[in-house]
């Protein structure tokens, strides 16, 4: 059993310069997703941004599948992006980021009773023009993963560059969310439907997932 502290204001650690914003837990139960924008520190978003940059450049990115297991299949024309799935130990900046996300895990857990117990992410890189058509994140065959994260890494965005992350919620218009630096996106993996609009610059993130252990 994983331990539960340090207590929840550990997000106020040296690791943790952000605090969560009033409502961003909330919001994810009631409306199905939920965002923050000055969610990391410049600081860290500067680092994430050219480790991420680095690791695109070395050629250590790999083109996206889209699937799982054995049904895994390249398809860009559906997915364009390229990762690289993180490791703790990888680089100091990774981290204090994966630190970030187990306070998250833990506030998660306290506020809304998820039963959260893992948490799985990648950089993601998009070269201009690259998309991921509508989606949703949970897999047929897999129902573990049950909160998507999505933390951007991109200076100064502008609107006219594209690239939002477009929500689909049910019965409701669609929400565009652009990738500006800093900015934290969560939602419910298993019923918000989702896509990645064009850009016309390199869009970086890190994508993650928080994981209910099987049943
Ligand atoms: C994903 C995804 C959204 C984004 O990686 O599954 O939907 O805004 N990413 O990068
Ligand atoms: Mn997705």
């Amino acid at each position: 059993m994983r331990s539960e502290s340090p207590a929840f204001p550990a997000c106020l650690s040296a690791a943790a310069p952000s605090h969560l914003a009033d409502g961003l837990l909330d919001g994810l139960t009631e409306h199905g997703w939920s965002q923050q924008n000055i969610f990391l520190s410049a600081q860290l978003t500067l680092e994430l941004a050219a480790e991420c940059r680095a690791l695109a450049a070395n050629g250590v990115l790999n083109p996206a599948k889209v699937g799982r297991g054995t049904a895994q299949a390249l398809r860009t024309e559906i997915r364009g992006d390229r990762i690289l799935w993180l490791k703790a130990g990888q680089s100091p900046a990774c981290d204090q980021y994966l630190q970030l996300m187990e306070n998250l895990r833990i506030a998660l857990n306290r506020a809304l009773y998820l039963g959260l117990d893992e948490y799985e992410s990648h950089f993601a890189f998009y070269p201009p023009g690259a998309s991921y058509q509508t989606h949703l994140d949970r897999f047929r065959d897999d129902d573990c993963r049950t909160v998507s994260v999505v933390i951007y890494l991109n200076h100064n965005w502008l609107p006219e560059q594209g690239g939002a992350l477009r929500l689909h919620p049910q019965g409701e218009s669609t929400q565009d969310i652009a990738p500006l630096g800093s900015r934290l996106v969560l939602f419910l993996s298993a019923d918000m439907l989702h896509e990645v609009l064009p850009a016309t610059r390199d869009r970086l993130s890190l994508a993650g997932w928080f994981r209910r252990r099987p049943a």
